[in-house]
This record gives structure tokens, C-alpha cells and sequence, in this order.
């Protein structure tokens, strides 16, 4: 099969194609045909080990020491299920699914091998395949910090800071739907993307502060970095929330302990990568609640042209790469779903 690997880190160059035999599934696996999928910021990270200033070691330890641990990127998918393995029950060839391997990657591949009950489910009908494999990333990070973590409230005030990126775009449209009063922040040419979302008052920080006097929220959300514990601790409400999905390392480590003296809390760390997740953003996306953004699509040829987009941080939802069987013609059930793409 074709895939993207990479074995130093670097700039989108750093990734090459390469011919590698076809996954096996074992017993209680599945084999999975992918039709498409992203270039998020997990890939961005991993492939550039651009890391917040101090966690250049943690990256390393994360990523891999002397050179990348996993060589093949691709963090979420959508594909057609190929080969089942003995003990799998739950799954049959042919179905429709949206994975997420997340931290695991992989997925800039013809193939991938996943367990049968891991972050997999079966995609609705009515979501076609490259808005499928946009629904993991940015929906599971926003649904498990704004609601396990951050436990968002019906009629709360929040302010989303990054409304316009993978992860933004989905806090936008979960907060939404949970009732909340949603205060957007992007650059002003994303402003109508991010009205068509739901906001319902945006702030351009190229041209407006973020933090505006005397407007305090119940929960501020960053998911870009630029709002720093000192600045943000102005705009919360006493009691309020700082959910730090992306900050700076001192607020990483010490941002709960800042929080508490001010008599606000913090929740921060790593979002959560788990199937029932997984699940319940694809029952939204299936809904209508949450459309996954899509900015460009990219052919599987050209998956370094997607990460150089990427690396520019400053793509609009996500960045997709559709993936076509290199040399033979396609099955039939691979045009009925292709067709659906
Ligand atoms: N903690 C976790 O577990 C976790 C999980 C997933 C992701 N993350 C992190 O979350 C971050 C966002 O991920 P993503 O997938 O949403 O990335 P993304 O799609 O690349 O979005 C980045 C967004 O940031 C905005 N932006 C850039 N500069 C800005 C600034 N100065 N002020 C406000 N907005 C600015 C851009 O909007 P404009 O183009 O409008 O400027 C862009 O839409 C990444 O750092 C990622 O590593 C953390």
C-alpha cells in the first residue's frame, strides 16, 4: 500500500511517500480501506515538534527521542471496512466507518488496522466521507473539555479564543448547543464563518482587544495559546472557568494552582480519546448539530501541499486528504462509497 512517513522532524519536506506491505488484522482487528482524512494540528505537532517554549524534551519523550516513534501521521479517517479478523463481531465487511486512532496515528495510509472495539464507529449515511474523517479531531477535543471537563452550562457565558480552527469551529457549535452565549475570537475574515456557526458575537483580535473591559465570562476557552493566565483572569467571572485546550507552559503547570488563588478554576491537559466520545460527536454530526468545517481538500498525491496548509496555522476547520487506490480499478462497493465522498 502507499502511505506518508516521515523519519526526522521538520517542515511539511520531511514527508515522503512510501510503498509498504498491507496491514494484517489480528483476530479481534479490523482492516479498513481509508477513503479519507485529515492533516490536524496533532500531525502539525508531531511532524515539527514545535512545542510551547520548555516542552521541547516532553516532546521528544512524547514523540519520539532521536526521530519520530510512529512514521506515519493521520490522526482521523473515514473508509469502508475490507477484512475482519476471527474474534470480531461487532463489524462486517463493507460497513462505512469513521475512525480515530488520535495519539496512535497512521491514517495517512491506504490501509490501517484497528481493534474492533477502539475508537471506531460506523458512519451515518447521511455524512459523506470527507466530512466523516473531520469529525474526530476538533469534536472529541471540544466535546470533552467544554463538556466532561469544563461541564458547560445551559445559559453560560463563554468566550472561544481560535472559533475558526478544527478544534474552535467544534467548541462553537457544541457550546451552541448546549445553550451557552458563545463570544467568538478569530481574524475578521473568518467572522462569517464563525456567525454561520452559531456565535453570537465575534471579536477580531487583529483589530479589537480580546479581553474587553469589564466583560467577564463564565467560561474562557483557548485553543490557540494567545491568551495567557494574566490576561484571561480579567475576563472571568469569579467561580468561572479557564479551559486551557492550548496555552503557555507556565499556565500548563501551574495554571490550576494561579486559578484557585483567584477563586477561579482551571481545567487544562490532554483531551480525553475514548470510543463513546467518538460516538457522541458522530451522533451530533449525524443530527446536523455539528458540521465538521471543511477549508481545503487535498488529493492523496498531494498530502505535503495539505501540511504545508496546515503550517501556516491558520487553515479554516480542517484540512482534508481524500485517498484513491493507486493502480487498480475500485470495487464496486468502493465506487458506491467514493461516489458519496
Ligand atoms: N489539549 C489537547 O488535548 C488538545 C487536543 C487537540 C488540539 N490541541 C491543540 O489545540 C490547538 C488548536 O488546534 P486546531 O486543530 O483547532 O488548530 P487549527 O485548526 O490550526 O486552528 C488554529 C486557529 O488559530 C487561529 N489563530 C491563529 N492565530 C491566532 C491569534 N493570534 N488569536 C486568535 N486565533 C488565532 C486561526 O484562526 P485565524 O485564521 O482566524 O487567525 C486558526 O483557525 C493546537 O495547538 C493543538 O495542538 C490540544
Amino acid at each position: 500500500m502507499f502511505a506518508y512517513s516521515y523519519t526526522q522532524y521538520g517542515s511539511s519536506d520531511v514527508i515522503t511517500q512510501v510503498t509498504l506491505p498491507q496491514p494484517i488484522p489480528k483476530p479481534n482487528e479490523v482492516l479498513i480501506r481509508i477513503f479519507a482524512t485529515t492533516v490536524s494540528a496533532g500531525d502539525w505537532r508531531a511532524r515539527s515538534l514545535i512545542m510551547p517554549k520548555g516542552l521541547g524534551l516532553m516532546g521528544r519523550l512524547v514523540f519520539g527521542l532521536h526521530g519520530p516513534r510512529k512514521p506515519i501521521l493521520g490522526t482521523e479517517f473515514s473508509g469502508v471496512i475490507e477484512e475482519i479478523g476471527i474474534n470480531v463481531t461487532n463489524y462486517q465487511i463493507g460497513d462505512a466507518v469513521i475512525g480515530f486512532p488520535g495519539a496512535a496515528f497512521g491514517a495517512h495510509a491506504e490501509f490501517i488496522t484497528m481493534p474492533a472495539d477502539g475508537k471506531l464507529t460506523l458512519k451515518p449515511d447521511n455524512i459523506g466521507f470527507e466530512h466523516a474523517a473531520a469529525i474526530p479531531f476538533g469534536a472529541t477535543t471540544a466535546y470533552d473539555f467544554l463538556v466532561n471537563k469544563a461541564k458547560l452550562q445551559q445559559g453560560e457565558t463563554v468566550l472561544i479564543n481560535g472559533a475558526s480552527g478544527s478544534v474552535g469551529s467544534a467548541c462553537v457549535q457544541i457550546a451552541k448547543h448546549l445553550g451557552a452565549h458563545v463570544t467568538a475570537v478569530c481574524s475578521g475574515g473568518n467572522a462569517e464563518i464563525v456567525r454561520g456557526l452559531g456565535a453570537d458575537h465575534v471579536i477580531d483580535y487583529r483589530t479589537q482587544d480580546v479581553i474587553e473591559p469589564g466583560i467577564q465570562y463564565d467560561v474562557v476557552a483557548d485553543t490557540v495559546g494567545t491568551l495567557p493566565w494574566t490576561r484571561a483572569k480579567h475576563a472571568i467571572r469569579d467561580g468561572g472557568k479557564m479551559v486551557l485546550i492550548a496555552g503557555i507552559t507556565s499556565d500548563m503547570v501551574l495554571g490550576g494552582f494561579k486559578a484557585r488563588l483567584a477563586g477561579k478554576k482551571m481545567v487544562g491537559g490532554v483531551a480525553s480519546e475514548h470510543r463513546d466520545i467518538l460516538e457522541a460527536v458522530v451522533k451530533l454530526a449525524a443530527q446536523g448539530v455539528l458540521q465538521p468545517v471543511i477549508d481545503r481538500s487535498y488529493a492523496f498525491d498531494d498530502m505535503k501541499a495539505a501540511h504545508a496548509h496546515v503550517d501556516t496555522g491558520h487553515k479554516k476547520g480542517n484540512v482534508v486528504v481524500t485517498v484513491t487506490p493507486h493502480g487498480r480499478a475500485r470495487s464496486p462497493v468502493e465506487k458506491e462509497c467514493q461516489a458519496m465522498v
